[in-house]
């Protein structure tokens, strides 16, 4: 850690904000652009505000607290301290979109106190970046709360100053696989979506948005709310006031407890975060919500190796195939009683099949769907407890031998626990599926928690929810298990702090294109979630659908994208286990496409996001660990665009093969997905390429060093 004082700002002056008032503290970002003010008003109200170059950009916006058996934190506090401070490390990512993250920052810590009962503290903390701000408040042990502190709600405002276009999801309390819509700040009506279909389970009971929520104003500034670090606490909604034009914490709660959050003293709350930048592209390129959790306590996990994987997962979502045998429980046990369908699909030969493809193409892993006892009733029950043991094979799957043959030739197994929401079952069950996988050599899991929250009354979001998630990770990493949650809590960076928290769902995943009833994702939703959900974290989207109409299975459904888009989704969507989600035959089908997914990295040593507007288009450069071979995919949404993309992200004197994989002339998402137009060509430092991109298309290239 590198001290340096100097540059941090701290003056006391008078309130730019629209609260008239004494003084006010400011701290500014290590470049000066982006700057705080926090002050307390004449009845002892904390606020602060927030300026970016200059221009208001969160007006006073107070801060508090409401408890249940003491008095609010809100008015009649004082000052009692304040200490500054200056931070700057460079730390290297075990895994990551880029190896070196400058972590910068200047600090305050404000010290409040209660003066009418003086027992009574409470700390905020400030981080100012030069890519956006984190907040935090923090609970110092006192002797005025016995026991422990229940919080009904908290009171964070972010008051805004313009009706921002803003993308946004519902405050969901229990799923964040919503369409994104994107409206003025006024106009966002979450409740509008609350009984949407094919949704396992949903609860929107505020007009509130889910994090990351991004904005962006007529003058080009851009604003991504969220939170960092998430740990022993409610998940964060954002109330919105459409006349006043301000956010508001709306705590995820539960119905058995007429509170949201209990804590014992002392403790912190999560980081109230706003990433805030000139242009669309920085906002990707923000390290602030990693940035703000703490360094790595599991130390050297490579035994975890980012990969790409296949797997039994897309015939199910087609109907192809299904999860469960045909089994029936017989005193409380699943016994075959003869009455298999034939239609299983984790059989050993199905998997061995898949084993065999992946080794034959680059890719590391295999996942297996379906291969425990139990999905017989894994929905469209009431009690879904003891359904699952995440041990008991089906009698047509030969773990033994699917992982002796998975090792032979060079593949990883993934395993995978649905839980189907029924935590106690999972919580007990932990230790003995973790076992397994040990026994077995397994480092990957996907987890699932499909259907309501069994004990019933909680929701996914909410702080009980919050603990399984974050305590599954913590355990699975004693047995060297890294975990990929679906239906999860949001990211928060915690995979700084825990690497084997590698990706994850948390938003409207390729499944939906197989069989969602409104018609799947449309091809503005990735423009969108590249901006939004992708700031929280790595995403397990499971692109590279090459049959995208898939008629023979679903004539109603199809992926609304090009093939070359389904492509660019490996460079663009960002994680370090990136599945080839269709089916074998598909690809066999396919083997020009199919090179570039045989190709194509899964770790960066660095990441440049070459162009993008929210909700429109983007283009991402990585470029690969160890290889140095760098990768380009772009993009857009509905509407063709073409750029002139440079190249001057490559080494110097170096020459690069790059293949290109291009939207083909007659390309279009729904008309001509499949006109696909591969090119090779050399490329330098000084190469400029104009590039066009089809209505819901995309581009991908790979650009191999010439040796
Ligand atoms: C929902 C997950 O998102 C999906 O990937 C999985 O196949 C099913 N649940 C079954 O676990
Ligand atoms: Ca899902």
């Amino acid at each position: 850690m590198r001290l340096r004082l100097n540059i941090i700002i701290v003056v006391l002056g008078f309130c730019s904000c629209s609260n008239p008032n004494t003084k006010s503290i400011e701290l500014a970002s290590p470049n000066s652009n982006i700057s705080v003010d926090f002050n307390i008003d004449k009845e002892g109200k904390p606020f602060y505000t927030v300026q970016f170059n200059n221009q208001v950009v969160v007006d006073t916006s107070y801060l508090g607290f409401e408890f249940k058996d003491a008095p609010a934190f809100e008015k009649n506090f004082i000052i009692k301290n304040t200490e500054t401070k200056a931070f700057n490390e460079t730390w290297q990512m075990p895994w990551g979109e880029q190896l070196n993250v400058v972590n910068n920052y200047n600090e305050l810590k404000v010290e409040l106190q209660e003066k009418t009962s003086p027992e009574r503290f409470l700390n905020i903390v400030f981080k100012v970046y030069d890519d956006g701000i984190g907040f935090r408040y923090e609970f110092p042990k006192q002797s005025k709360f016995k026991g422990d502190v229940l919080i009904k709600e908290e009171h964070t405002e972010f008051n805004l100053t313009e009706d921002y276009k803003t993308f946004w999801i519902p405050g969901d309390w229990d799923i964040y696989e919503h369409l994104y819509s994107s409206t003025k700040l006024s106009e966002v009506d979450a409740i509008a979506y609350a009984k949407h279909v094919n949704l396992a389970q949903t609860y929107i009971p505020e007009n509130a948005v889910n994090t990351p929520v991004t904005m962006v104003s007529e003058n080009g500034i851009h604003l991504s709310f969220h939170e960092a670090a998430l740990v022993d606490y409610s998940g964060m909604t954002l109330q919105v006031d459409t006349t006043n034009l301000n956010l508001k914490s709306n705590l995820v709660g539960s119905k058995n407890t007429d509170y949201k959050v209990k804590r014992t003293l002392p403790f912190h709350t999560p980081w109230r975060t706003i990433q805030i930048t000139d242009n669309a592209p920085d906002l990707i390129e923000s390290k602030l919500i990693v940035n703000l959790n703490e360094p790595n306590k599991l130390g050297d996990v490579s035994w975890f190796k980012p990969m790409k994987y296949t797997g039994v997962w897309w015939e199910m979502h087609l109907g192809k195939s299904s999860w469960d045998y045909g089994m029936e429980m017989v005193d409380g046990q699943w016994k075959d009683t003869g009455k298999a369908h034939g239609k299983h699909g984790a059989t050993t030969k199905n998997v061995k099949n898949f084993i065999d493809f992946s080794a034959k193409n680059n890719i590391g892993g295999v996942l297996v769907e379906g291969w425990n006892t139990g999905w017989e009733r894994w929905i469209g029950f009431e009690d879904r407890e003891g359904v699952f043991d995440f041990v008991t094979t089906y009698p047509d799957y030969d773990i033994d031998e699917v992982v002796r043959y998975a090792k032979e030739k060079g593949v990883d197994i993934i395993m995978h626990h649905e839980t189907s929401a029924a935590t106690e079952t999972y919580e007990k069950q932990q230790d003995a599926a973790y076992t397994l996988m040990q026994k077995y050599g397994m480092h990957a899991v996907k987890s699932g928690y499909v259907g309501k929250i069994l004990p019933k009354g909680e929701y996914h979001h909410g702080q009980y929810m919050v603990n399984q998630y974050n305590n599954a990770a913590i355990k699975a990493a004693k047995y060297e298990v890294a975990v990929n949650a679906h239906e999860p809590i949001k990211a928060t960076g915690l995979r700084r702090t825990y690497p084997n928290i590698i990706s994850r769902e948390g938003l409207r995943g390729q499944e939906f294109n197989a069989w969602a009833e409104d018609g799947g994702n449309p091809p503005e939703h990735l423009p969108i979630v590249a901006f939004t959900r992708m700031l929280a974290g790595p995403i397990d989207f499971t692109p590279g659908i090459f049959n995208i109409k898939f008629d023979e299975f679903k004539k109603d459904n199809q992926v609304n994208t090009t093939i070359a888009q389904q492509l660019a989704l490996y460079v663009v969507i960002y994680s370090p286990i990136q599945m080839a989600a269709d089916l074998v035959e598909h690809y066999e089908a396919n083997p020009e496409p199919l090179q570039f997914i045989k190709d194509v990295g899964v770790d960066w040593e660095e990441t440049k996001v070459l162009n993008g507007k929210v909700g429109d288009y983007v283009t991402i450069a990585r470029k690969e660990r160890d290889t140095g071979h760098w990768f380009v995919g772009g993009i857009t949404d509905e509407n063709a665009i073409s750029h002139q993309l440079e190249f001057d992200f490559l080494d110097d004197n170096q020459s690069y093969e790059a293949i290109i994989y291009k939207d083909g002339k007659n390309a279009h998402w729904n008309d001509n997905p499949l006109d696909l137009e591969i090119e090779k060509i050399e490329l330098n430092k000084k190469s400029k390429l104009t590039v066009s991109l089809a209505e819901g298309g995309g581009i991908a290239m790979s650009l191999k060093k010439i040796e």
